[in-house]
C-alpha cells in the first residue's frame, strides 16, 4: 500500500534543523504523489544522553526496527569531543544502531553541479563531470574491533578485524553497482602494510570472476587521497573498508563544493538508514544557516530504497532547481544566502506546484 513508517532521529547540533526540512519535503511528496509517511521520533546521541543517560535508548532501537526506513540527522557534541575520559559518548549510539540493524554498506554518491562548479576550491577542469559512488563497509574493522586503554593511560589499542563474511556482501553490492554504471571498481586499501587489506584484495579478486565486464583496480589509500583531488574523474565506484571510507568521503566532499550537499544511505538485509555525511556542526546550531540539501538528498535515497522512483526523481529535480536558481545556504557562497528553512520551503513548494501543473 501507500503508507510508510519512517523512524526519525534528529539527534544533535544541526541535525534537528536539517531533518525538519526533510520532513517538510516528505510531506510535500506525500501530497503530490498520494503517499502517507508516518513518523515516529526517537532520541539519539548527546540529546539522548542528557535525557536518558543512554546514546541509543532501547525504545529508539525498537522504533527503527519496526520502521520501513530510518531518517537520521547527526550526532556529536563538543562537551564529549573535548573530554577523552567520557565513558558514554554520542557516537556510541550511532555505531550501535548501525551494528544492531546490520547496516553493512554505506553508500555515498558524489557528483558536481554545473551551477556550483566555481564554488569548489578545486579547479573547474579537474572536477567538472565527476560522478563517484563510494561503498564504505560500515559495521566491522577498527571501529568495531576490541578496544583497550591501560588504566594509567600508558597505552591503548583498537583492533582492526575483518572476516570473509564482513567483506563479501558489500563487495557484490559494489560490483553490481559498477555494472549499472561505467563498469569500473576501485578497491582502496593499504595492502602493502595491512593483513586485513590483503584479505580484502583476495576476496574482491575472487568475486571479480563473476563480473568480467567490470574493470577492477586497486589503489593504496595514501595514493587514493591524492588521486581524488588530482583526477577525481578516474573513479566510478569505490569500495573500501570502514575507516578509510570515513576519511576519503570527507575529502571527496570538497569536489562537490560543500559537504552540506552530500547524502548517504546505510543499508543492510532488513533495514536502511539515511543520513547526511556531514556531522552535527555545533557552531551552526540554531542559527538557521545549515545546508539542508544533504539531508534532503538522503531522503531522495530513501525514496529510491522504498522504490518510489517517480517521487525520488521529482525530489532530485527540485533540489537541482533550487541550486540552479541559487536558492542555497551560505556554505555555497551565495551572494544572497537563504536560510535552512527557506531552502526547504522552496524545494517543498516546487514539488507541490510543479506536480499539480503536471497533472491538471
Ligand atoms: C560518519 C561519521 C561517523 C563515522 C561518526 C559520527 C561516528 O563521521 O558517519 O562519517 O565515523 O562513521
Ligand atoms: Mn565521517
Amino acid at each position: 500500500d501507500n503508507v510508510f513508517k519512517i523512524a526519525v532521529l534528529p539527534g544533535d547540533g544541526i541535525g534537528p534543523e536539517v531533518v525538519a526540512e526533510s520532513i517538510k519535503i516528505l510531506d510535500a511528496i506525500g501530497e503530490a504523489f498520494q503517499y502517507t509517511f508516518k513518523y515516529q521520533y526517537g532520541l539519539m546521541g548527546a540529546d539522548a544522553i542528557y535525557k536518558t543517560g543512554n546514546p541509543l535508548p532501547d525504545e529508539t532501537l525498537a522504533i527503527c526496527r519496526e520502521s520501513d526506513a530510518v531518517l537520521f540527522g547527526a550526532i556529536g557534541d563538543p562537551a564529549f569531543d573535548n573530554n577523552p575520559d567520557a565513558k558514554v559518548r554520542p557516537e556510541q549510539g550511532l555505531l550501535k544502531l548501525r551494528k544492531e540493524l546490520g547496516l553493512f554498506a554505506n553508500i555515498r554518491p558524489l557528483k558536481t553541479y554545473a551551477s556550483l562548479i566555481e564554488k569548489s576550491p578545486l579547479k573547474k577542469e579537474i572536477i567538472e563531470g565527476t560522478d563517484i559512488q563510494i561503498f564504505r563497509e560500515l559495521v566491522s574493522g577498527i571501529y568495531f574491533g576490541e578496544k583497550f586503554t591501560e588504566e594509567n593511560g600508558a597505552y591503548a589499542y583498537d583492533v582492526c578485524r575483518y572476516s570473509r563474511e564482513d567483506i563479501l556482501p558489500i563487495t557484490h553490492m559494489a560490483f553490481k553497482e559498477a555494472q549499472r554504471r561505467r563498469k569500473k571498481l576501485t578497491l582502496i586499501d593499504k595492502a602493502n602494510v595491512l593483513d586485513t587489506s590483503r584479505l580484502w584484495r583476495k576476496i574482491v579478486q575472487e568475486a571479480a570472476a563473476e563480473y568480467p565486464d567490470v574493470q577492477l583496480d586497486y589503489m593504496f589509500v595514501d595514493n587514493a587521497a591524492m588521486q581524488l583531488i588530482l583526477n577525481p574523474k578516474q573513479f566510478d565506484v569505490i569500495l573500501t573498508e570502514n575507516m578509510f571510507g570515513d576519511i576519503i568521503s570527507d575529502e571527496a566532499s570538497v569536489i562537490g563544493g560543500s559537504i552540506g550537499l552530500l547524502p548517504s544511505a546505510s543499508v543492510g538485509k532488513e533495514n536502511a538508514l539515511f543520513e547526511p555525511i556531514h556531522g552535527s556542526y555545533p557552531q551552526a546550531k540554531g542559527k538557521g544557516i545549515a545546508n539542508p540539501i544533504a539531508s534532503i538528498l538522503s531522503t531522495a535515497m530513501m525514496l529510491d530504497y522504498l522504490q518510489l522512483d517517480q517521487a525520488a526523481d521529482k525530489l532530485r529535480e527540485s533540489v537541482e532547481h533550487a541550486i540552479e536558481n541559487r536558492y542555497v545556504t551560505v556554505d555555497l557562497k551565495a551572494e544572497q544566502p537563504c536560510s535552512t528553512t527557506e531552502v526547504g520551503s522552496f524545494i517543498a513548494d516546487y514539488i507541490k506546484y510543479s506536480e499539480k501543473s503536471y497533472y491538471n
